[in-house]
């Protein structure tokens, strides 16, 4: 698109100031970003991304995980019009809820029943609920510095929240099984659920695998303690193994809670449980206005069928190793040693001795005037539509990028 408004992004941030609080707020608030960070988009087209003033990037964050086909995906939009034409908000869910229920249960081996609802953090939330109606406990194991969501329970803000609502939670350090073994034994035989994601995917802090040992490890433990295993699947699922991200390593969790990418951008969530869970599942009053929305479902439906006819995960991890391995070639290039951690289709990118991230803000930063959306914190997310040419064109502006943070620090 070659039409740009220059200013457009700023007269509606000033709008939007004088009647959404902070003009806007939560993890897309482009003022805790740098000035370089557009707040509006107008435009999504497969990995691409239009700004307000018209400014086209190459999106590596893929609106922080949903996108997993690319905007606007053919079929998943079919998908949605032909069950938007019919309706989408009726007075209860459409045929599609159990086809989208059976498809689920048929390809996430852990899977004997499903629950749906919108955000991550409703999954999160609602598989806690389920372990603690089963379990007739109250606490939860959960790793230090991990995100579940931003209900009061889990966000990493305490504004507007209460002590209380986090009493429950007993930290354990991710990836280290006497760790998590202390915390179970400090909340001796209370545990109702220990709660995982598949890998450590922490902000500000270079990704880490996941040890098969502490996965192996906390399966036992759960079932020694008679906890329920949670894993959140929220922000790797359908993108590392659409059979379930630790599904690779034999270690099938008790409950797992998915969003993010399940319907490519339409919202929908949904906890996913074992037969053992189903009683308790059913005991539950947990619902929403808008969870059992007919669209979404159709389009989730959609999207995982299309994801596996098509080989997404091999798509995927195809353009983020061609992007790790480019990307590796010119901070070399350019005398930056870098490290790139995470999954290749869940990348990030850190500069050694940058504790400040100092140099990834302005790195970022140069990447968007270069026309590359990614981010200075936070893991970025590759998409089934990233393809090597799209790769290669976001290469070309991160190489600019280097190029410019050298003129500025030389250097390591
Ligand atoms: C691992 C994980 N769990 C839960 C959530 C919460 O999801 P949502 O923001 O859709 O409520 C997120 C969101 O980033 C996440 O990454």
């Amino acid at each position: 698109m070659s039409h740009t408004t220059p200013g457009r992004d700023a007269s509606l941030r000033e709008r939007a100031a004088k009647v959404v609080p902070g003009g806007m707020y939560g993890h897309l608030n482009a003022a805790i970003f740098t000035p370089a960070y557009p707040q509006f988009f107008v435009r999504g087209e497969g990995c691409r991304q239009w700004d307000a003033d018209g400014r086209e990037y190459v999106d590596l964050m893929c609106s922080w995980g949903p996108m997993i086909l690319g905007h606007r995906h053919p079929a998943v939009e079919e998908a949605a019009a032909a069950q938007r034409a019919q309706g989408d908000c009726l007075n209860g869910p459409g045929p599609v809820m159990v086809e989208l229920a059976e498809l689920m249960v048929d390809t996430i081996p852990s899977a004997d029943w499903v629950m749906f609802s919108k955000n991550g953090t409703d999954a999160t939330t609602q598989a806690l609920m389920v372990a603690r109606a089963a379990t007739g406990r109250d606490k939860v194991l959960v790793a230090h510095g991990a995100y579940h969501g931003a209900d009061p329970w889990c966000t990493p803000s305490t504004a507007g929240t209460t002590a209380a609502e986090r009493a429950d939670l007993v930290e354990y350090p991710y990836n280290d099984l006497e760790g998590a073994e202390a915390a179970a034994g400090y909340a001796d035989g209370e545990v109702a659920a220990i709660l995982a994601t598949p890998f450590k995917h922490d902000s500000f802090e270079d990704q880490e695998p996941v040890d098969p040992a502490f996965a192996r490890g906390l399966r036992a433990l759960a079932d020694r303690i008679g906890a329920a295993l949670v894993l959140d699947d929220v922000r790797a699922g359908f993108r590392l193994d659409p059979r379930g991200s630790w599904e690779p390593l034999g270690v099938r969790p008790d409950l797992t809670a998915w969003s993010k990418a399940m319907g490519n951008g339409y919202a929908i969530a949904a906890v996913t449980g074992a037969d053992a869970l189903r009683g308790a599942a059913q005991t539950l009053y947990s619902t929403g206005s808008f969870w059992f929305s007919a669209v979404p479902m159709a389009a989730a439906k959609a999207t995982i069928e299309t994801l596996r006819d098509i080989g997404g995960v091999a798509l995927m991890e195809r353009a983020g190793a061609r992007l790790r391995e480019g990307l590796a070639a010119q901070a070399a290039a350019h005398g930056f040693t870098v490290r790139q951690t995470g999954p290749v289709q869940i990348p990030w990118l850190s500069f050694e001795g940058d504790a400040t991230l100092e140099k990834g803000m302005h790195w970022a930063s140069a990447c968007l005037e270069e026309g590359v959306y990614l981010h200075p914190w936070h893991n970025w997310f590759m998409s089934a539509a990233h393809t090597d040419a799209d790769v290669d064109r976001a290469l070309a502006g991160t190489d600019a990028a280097f190029a410019k943070l050298r003129a500025r620090y030389g250097g390591d």
